[in-house]
């Protein structure tokens, strides 16, 4: 998709070797890299003032358009509709959140998972990053991986089981996957601005960040240092968004939960993030514990309708609960006065399972 020569900085009038340096030290190395970072970064990398910027951005734009490697701005509905059709898919490897995700987790979009602890956030990131190295025809998009992990719960152990599970050598998995350990949330953005020549020198086609908020979270406290927070968090999702678009790759970020207290009806439940994190996620998905099964609610989407889905966690990741509902309706069949005498212990939809759920909770 890339032509080394016709992305290069120097080929844009206006940028010469000074600036070139500028960019690279920064991770901008490639025209494509203009159109992702925008002209507020550019303008502060280089020092130029945010007019010029803005006019080598929309030079590189222009620059993209006419090669092809972009869209322009305007496009007819048939264009756009035939543009998605490039969209990939990761398949989850299994039925219920396939459904949820009408297919599996689309490149070109950010999606957010959110949930309180071990409700199987890193275990969805660990088995995706599995199932997008499958190929084409098995769900994958015969990719690699950039892992970036906030918190050190990244396990190679998962990723072998998880690639032994589905019958791929775990071996390959795991050279596939490029494990980034953030430290602080400077330092969590800094990968992300370095990632673009990964991404085409690894043919990267997930990026992970698990999880995304954390660090900004426990870095900037109190509500004197709020402002400053949102504004590098919004920095950080839109360069997530941004990488997704323009190399057609798919992001997945976790984020955590807060209990909301002025909340009197339904879940009080509630990412953080607020609403930078809200409107910049294409997909939120809300993951939910009941027992040993896990529910998952597609809670934002433009085009999903907002369902829910009951799934399970396992040595594979994150497997269908069907296993063990048939089970169980096998065993159900045999005696058959149980099947009347006790009410049934698994509640039919994963609404009941959350609504038994907030009952027992209040
Ligand atoms: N090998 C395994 N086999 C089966 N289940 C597992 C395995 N490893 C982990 N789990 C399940 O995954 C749960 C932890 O999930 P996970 O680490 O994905 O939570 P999380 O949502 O990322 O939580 P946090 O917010 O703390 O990061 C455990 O409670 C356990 O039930
Ligand atoms: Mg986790």
């Amino acid at each position: 998709m890339t032509d080394e020569l016709e992305l290069r900085l120097d080929s844009l009038a206006g940028v010469g070797p000074v600036t070139t340096r500028k960019l690279n030290d920064a991770g901008v190395h490639t025209i494509m890299d203009l159109i992702v970072r925008g002209p507020v970064e550019v303008a502060e990398l280089t020092g130029m003032d945010i007019d010029s910027a803005g006019k080598l951005v929309e030079k590189a734009r222009e620059g993209l358009v006419a090669g092809g490697l972009i869209a322009k701005d305007f496009v007819s509905a048939s264009e756009l509709y035939k543009k998605r059709q490039s969209i990939g898919k990761i398949t989850t490897g299994t039925e219920c959140l396939d459904t949820l995700f009408d297919g599996g987790v689309e490149t070109q979009a950010l999606t957010e998972v959110y949930g309180e602890f071990g409700c199987g956030k890193t275990q969805f990131c660990h088995t995706m990053a599995v199932q997008v190295q499958k190929s084409k025809e098995e769900g994958g998009l015969e990719g690699g991986v950039l892992y970036m992990d906030s918190e050190n719960t990244f396990r190679p152990e998962r990723i072998v089981s998880i690639a032994k599970a589905n019958g791929m050598d775990p071996e390959k998995a795991l050279d596939n996957i490029i494990v980034a350990r953030a430290y602080n949330s400077s330092h969590q953005q800094l990968i992300l601005e370095e990632a673009s020549r990964m991404i085409t020198e690894n043919n990267i086609k997930l990026i992970v960040s698990d999880s995304a908020v954390g660090l900004f979270r426990s870095e900037y406290l109190g509500r004197g240092t709020l402002a400053t927070r949102q504004q590098k968090l919004n920095r950080f999702v839109h360069l997530l968004v941004r990488l997704a678009e323009t190399y057609n790759i798919a992001s997945i970020m976790t984020n955590q939960v807060m209990s909301s207290p002025d909340q009197f009806f339904g879940d009080p439940t509630k990412p953080i993030g607020g609403n930078v994190v809200a409107h910049t996620s294409t997909y939120r998905i809300y993951f939910k514990k009941s027992g040993k099964k896990r529910v998952a609610r597609m809670v934002d989407s433009p085009h999903h309708p907002e369902q829910e889905v009951i799934f399970g966690l396992g040595e594979e990741g994150v497997i269908d609960h069907e296993t063990d509902t048939k089970k169980k309706k096998a065993t159900k069949s045999i005696p058959k006065a149980s099947e009347t005498d006790t009410p049934a212990e698994t509640p039919e939809t994963a609404s009941d399972v959350l609504d038994s759920e907030l009952i027992d909770s209040e």
